[in-house]
């Protein structure tokens, strides 16, 4: 059966581009493969979080997890810095990989501009400790959103460097895996771009109906279509893209049948979007406020996730320590 790895940075609460980027395959893919979905809280350290909030947030992650529908008796559930064995894999890694091509990764560069006061070497390595989290099960697929496709071809190159070096045939590529077909954006409403943590435009899965509602309503429109059938400009194209992904076509069609003939009312289009993530967060809402409080049963879903994860890590590492020349 192919393994499946997958993580997400504990920088606070998930939001719907979490959702339909990657979560969603989480849940779909936990019935066909052998699963490991962890907390990256190892890479949250780039920018220093405080004790508290990296304890805060992991189990707030967890918590989301589950209340999503992710099941620990079908996947493997773990926070990242319970199983050091990714740690090694990191260093051999590092030591394939020049720091050109690290320097050549996008997200890096993007990093760099925005926090230029802040150029860490994890910054720079965070491309190889991913690759690091992957390999050391030997995944082959990786559900992750679009942006992440610049890290994945890193996670293919260490796999290839390291075979080539070492003359074996021991790690497989991993490829990225998405929900649909295509990749989706989960676009943020606040005229363009996507949605995202950093750029403050999240709808959270937390969210209760006032505050989506506010955060809906609040989404960036203009004056509407004179022309029948004229192009959407970004901020409107957005909020159809977001009902494409929360309401049912009929729903979308109706809007865009009134927009097409210059009768779209953006108020009436953000009361029923506002509605339909209303209707989709409701259940998971409801599940993190049950789960949150049991944090007796977070912490053994953590503890089995951790020690399942590094039955499967030590595996790898005994081989790669064997292969590379240590004592395995
Ligand atoms: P953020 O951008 O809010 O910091 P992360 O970078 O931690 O979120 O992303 C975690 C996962 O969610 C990744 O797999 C990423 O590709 C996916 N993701 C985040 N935002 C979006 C979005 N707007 N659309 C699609 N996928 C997304
Ligand atoms: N880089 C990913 C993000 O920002 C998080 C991540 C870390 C990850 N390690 C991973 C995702 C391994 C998939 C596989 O969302």
């Amino acid at each position: 059966m192919e393994t499946v790895v997958s993580g997400i940075r504990p920088t606070g609460y998930l939001h719907l581009g979490n959702y339909f980027g990657a979560v969603r395959s989480f849940v779909k893919m936990q019935d066909a493969y052998n699963c490991l979905f962890f907390i990256a809280d190892w890479h949250s350290l780039t920018t220093h979080p405080r004790p508290e909030q990296i304890r805060q947030s992991a189990r707030n992650i967890l918590t989301e997890y589950l209340a999503c529908g992710i099941d620990p008796e079908k996947a493997t559930i773990y926070i990242q810095s319970d199983v050091p064995e990714v740690l090694e894999l990191y260093l051999y890694f590092n030591m394939n990989i020049y720091l050109g091509e690290l320097e050549r990764v996008t997200t890096f560069k993007e990093k760099v501009r925005k926090q230029p006061d802040n150029v860490n070497a994890g910054l720079l390595t965070y491309p190889t400790l991913m690759a690091a989290d992957i390999l050391l099960h030997r995944a082959q697929k990786v559900p992750v959103g679009k942006d992440q496709e610049p890290n994945m071809e890193m996670a293919r190159r260490c796999a290839r460097r390291f075979n080539n070096i070492y003359g074996v045939d021991f790690f497989t590529e991993p490829e990225s895996y998405h929900f649909s077909e295509k990749a989706v954006k989960v676009p943020g409403l606040d005229g363009s771009g996507k949605m995202g943590k950093s750029e403050g435009n999240a709808i959270y899965l937390k969210d209760d109906e006032a505050t989506i509602r506010k955060k809906v309503m609040k989404a960036v429109t203009d004056a509407g279509p004179t022309v029948p059938d004229s192009p959407k400009p970004e901020p409107i194209q957005n909020l159809f893209d977001m009902m494409q992904i929360v309401s049912t076509p009929d729903t979308w069609n109706h809007f865009n049948d009134l927009y097409n003939t210059c009768n779209i009312r953006y108020g009436d289009m953000k009361k029923q979007l506002a509605q339909d993530i209303n209707i989709f967060c409701a259940p998971i809402r409801e599940r993190i406020l049950e789960l949150q409080a049991d944090t007796q049963t977070l912490d053994r879903i953590a503890r089995q996730g951790a020690e399942r994860a590094r039955e499967s890590a030590r595996q790898t590492i005994s081989e790669v320590r064997r292969i590379i020349g240590f004592r395995s």
